[in-house]
């Protein structure tokens, strides 16, 4: 999905996905995204995988593990509330922060502006999935 055309999207349907640190941005129409499988619909881990950026996921995006760790910078408000089992769950995150999310739990619920960052944990893969290691301080 990632050569959608952005430019016929209305602006009060548009979601726009920020992943930091990379600062890699996707646009989409919401409601129009392909469920790929991974996660819950519309979570993040949904996103980026639709769009080839790279989020680790070992459980598969049931719930099971932490990989799928990310901090919300932005677009809390519109993002689905924690359960108590991704709750129980993040509390065995390294790093947790008031921010903290399960990127395959934490579903977008409409149009906005999201940013989220990846943990450096996750860092050393580039945006198209495939192992890369990067410089320290990226
Ligand atoms: S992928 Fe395992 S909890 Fe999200």
């Amino acid at each position: 999905m990632s050569g959608a055309n952005t430019t016929n999207i209305p602006a009060e349907k548009l979601v726009q996905v920020t992943f930091e640190p990379e600062g890699k941005t996707v646009k989409f129409e919401y409601g129009t995204m392909p469920y790929d499988h991974h996660g819950k619909p519309m979570s993040f881990l949904d996103v980026a995988e639709n769009f080839d950026i790279f989020l680790d996921h070992a459980c598969g995006g049931s719930c099971a593990c932490t990989t799928c760790h990310i901090w919300v910078k932005e677009g809390d408000s519109g993002i689905s509330v924690a359960d108590d089992d991704e709750l129980d769950r993040l509390d065995m995150a390294a790093d947790q922060q008031l921010n903290s999310r399960l990127g395959c739990q934490a579903v977008i619920t409409k149009p906005g502006n999201y940013v989220v960052e990846i943990p450096k944990w996750n860092r050393n893969y580039t945006s198209e999935g495939k192992p890369l290691t990067l410089a320290e301080g990226k």
